[in-house]
């Protein structure tokens, strides 16, 4: 060991200070350090070392010398393996060594230890890097020569770390509050993916069942009319008696009947061409005629609504919601009326389904499709969706409330958002 004392004043202090302020991040504290420092206590490479939060793992970042322990080659490593894990587990509180080589407290059974010989490391020199007095790091300096350091170089090691610890604790607390932030960006992002892509699947589906509607429409409901077109002109030719042609006639019918009840809920052409107040008038109007007990229904929709104005996507999913509900109503609710309202409030776009009906029933062990595909509907919209029983306790009531998209206003020619 050399035997001069090299002790640092106010005026290193301050310019270590000056070096390190406004830096952020870790690589450019160190190089800065390194370089107010190199006269005090000479070194050929120099590192910090610092514990994660469960202290469990430790990463490290240099200058200088570069070897395998850099955070840019060895993400962490278990703190075991740190050839310094007994100045890090807080069990001594320096370590000076005049040849890392030979230096046995170094070269433990699964020590990573490698990086002194590549390195051509000698002389080291590790102290420790506290905050409220818990080990958070280590401050290591070293050389290629040996007996570089001394005892006293210790303390004047210990007054840098104390400078540097708190700054490295702020800047390790910021980077796991940017990754942690950066996480839950990516959650989001993902969710987001996953409700966009869940959307356009929709869509597709959308799409496809429009097409068998078309098809079922141009291709078989064609087809049926004609075969029914031709029983009836055979009936008139033919000498068989109408009763054995006529059951035929009406099945046939009956299948015309259903078919286009199945081609106008595939085919949403209303929604299409005259917008989404024709089209759930059409469903009400066709439900009321199917449902004898269903006597009337009221659709109330001032025209300020603004839900013609929002994407096509978001109106198929609110046609297809507010179709659901209907349906149950008819199916379930044993209701004599059935209102509908569109209406914005602050800003959003409210739409309640209510009957006068008999209400939900209590608890339903029955796994229902109907309630839960309006409700993924609705999150896909990124809307609100609630049903429960009317306020004044009788019935049903659904209610679903979006932000509205802003009014399209043409001035002059310019079309504004
Ligand atoms: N307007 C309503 N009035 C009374 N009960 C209703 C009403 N809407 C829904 N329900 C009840 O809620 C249950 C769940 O409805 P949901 O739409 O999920 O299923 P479903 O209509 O029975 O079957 P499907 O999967 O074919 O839609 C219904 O079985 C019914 O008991
Ligand atoms: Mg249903």
């Amino acid at each position: 060991m050399q035997n001069t004392i090299r002790r640092i004043d106010m005026t290193q202090i301050l310019s270590i200070l000056r070096a390190i302020a406004g830096q952020l991040d870790f690589r450019a504290v160190i190089s800065a350090v390194s370089t107010e420092i190199r006269t005090l206590l000479p070194h050929d490479h120099l590192d910090v070392a610092l514990l994660s939060g469960d202290r469990t793992l430790v990463v490290a970042y240099e200058t200088g010398l570069h070897t395998e322990w850099d955070a840019s080659t060895t993400a962490t490593k278990p703190v075991e393996t740190s050839p310094i894990r007994d100045l890090l587990s807080g069990e001594v509180n320096h370590i000076v060594t005049d040849d890392a080589q030979t230096d046995a407290r170094f070269h433990f059974a699964g020590a990573f230890s490698q990086p002194i010989f590549s390195a051509g490391l000698r002389s080291r020199l590790h102290v420790p890097l506290k905050v409220e007095g818990r080990v958070i790091g280590a401050l290591s300096f070293s050389t290629q020569k040996m007996g570089t350091y001394c005892l006293a170089d210790v303390g004047t090691a210990q007054i840098v770390a104390d400078i540097l610890s708190s700054y490295f604790f702020a800047l390790q607390q910021s980077e796991l509050a940017k990754q942690s932030e950066l996480q839950q960006m990516e959650t989001e992002a993902r969710a987001e993916g996953l409700r966009v892509g869940a959307l356009h699947l929709t869509e597709e589906l959308e799409n496809a069942r429009q097409a068998v509607g078309m098809d079922l429409h141009d291709q078989t409901l064609a087809d049926l009319t004609r075969i029914s077109r031709n029983l009836k002109r055979l009936a008139n030719k033919t000498n068989l008696p109408g009763s054995e042609l006529r059951p035929l006639q009406e099945d046939i019918e009956h299948c015309l009947r259903e078919l286009r009840i199945i081609i106008d809920n595939a085919k949403p052409s209303v929604l299409q061409f005259f917008g989404f107040g024709q089209a759930v008038e059409a469903l009400l109007e066709r439900s009321v005629r199917s449902d004898t007990a269903l006597l009337n229904y009221q659709l109330y929709d001032d025209g300020h609504s603004g839900i013609e104005e929002l994407p096509a996507n978001t109106l198929v999913a609110l046609y297809r919601i507010v179709q659901e509900a209907i349906n149950n109503t008819v199916r379930h609710a044993n209701a004599s009326k059935i209102e509908i309202k569109l209406a914005q409030i602050d800003e959003r776009l409210r739409i309640v389904v209510s009957d006068d009906g008999s209400g939900l029933p209590k608890a339903s062990g029955r796994r229902n499709s109907g309630l839960n595909n309006m409700r993924t509907r609705a999150s896909l919209i990124q809307a609100e969706l609630t049903v429960a029983t009317r306020p004044d306790g009788t019935g049903t009531q659904l209610e679903i409330t979006l932000p509205a998209s802003k009014p399209i206003i043409q001035v002059q020619g310019v079309v504004r958002q």
